[in-house]
């Protein structure tokens, strides 16, 4: 079974979603460790009461951005995690920090990217008008809220919308996909080639295909 690590920064709704796969038999993963940067992360209690192991890496104790990432790869490598799942870690990550996790770090975002990378999407998509808006997961990259999409889902903007209801409908499905993306990688279907998605079909016991690969 494969080892993840999940990085949190607050709330932890998605990391949340992962346990309640995890435990209604959906996800086969262990997971290892969840760690916060900020030691108020609501996350945290939520973990804990699932009985994960937490850790606090306070950002604010390290003089600069290249000394926090190699002391958090340092926690993370202690957990040998196979993946490591960053569930609304707000942090910007040094390019050596992912290149060290190369085909092995996911983020989900809360925008149909590329469009609206960053803060307040939800803010940035009723400002341009969108009709569709969405989330999506992908492989991280150095570039910030970017990489190779593994999947996207995209709800409706509704006229009346505001900032709240726009980003409750999209957390519903974030909370969908990302569960779905990481059972992906656990199953071992899921890879990075050459900068790619590569995503192998499921196989019954005889190794046969059992469906067309949906994506
Ligand atoms: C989520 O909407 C996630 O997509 C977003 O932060 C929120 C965290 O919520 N992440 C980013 O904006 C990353 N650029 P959660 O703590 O309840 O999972």
């Amino acid at each position: 079974m494969k080892n993840i690590v999940i990085l949190i920064s607050g709330r932890g709704s998605n990391m949340e979603a992962l346990i309640r796969a995890r435990d209604a038999g959906e996800l086969p993963v262990n997971i290892a460790a969840v760690i916060s940067n900020r030691p108020d992360a609501e996350g945290l209690a939520t973990a804990q009461a699932a009985g994960i192991a937490t850790w606090v890496m306070n950002h604010k104790a390290f003089p600069d951005r290249e000394s926090f990432d190699a002391a958090l790869a340092e926690c993370i490598d202690d957990f040998a995690p196979d993946l490591v799942v960053l569930a609304g870690f707000m942090r910007i990550l040094t390019e050596e920090f992912v290149r060290h996790y190369e085909g092995r770090l996911l983020n989900i975002h809360p925008s149909l990217l590329p469009s609206f990378p960053g803060l307040h999407t939800h803010q940035q998509a009723l400002d341009e008008g969108v009709r569709l808006h969405g989330c999506t997961v992908h492989f991280v990259t150095p570039a910030l809220d970017h990489g190779p999409v593994i999947l996207q889902a995209a709800v409706p903007v509704l006229d009346g919308d505001d900032e709240a209801t726009l980003a409750a409908r999209v957390l519903a499905q974030e909370h969908r996909i990302y569960p779905q993306a990481v059972r992906w990688f656990a199953e071992g279907r899921l890879r990075l080639e050459g900068g790619k998605i590569r995503l192998d079909a499921p196989l019954d016991g005889t190794g046969a295909l059992i469906s067309p690969v949906l994506r």
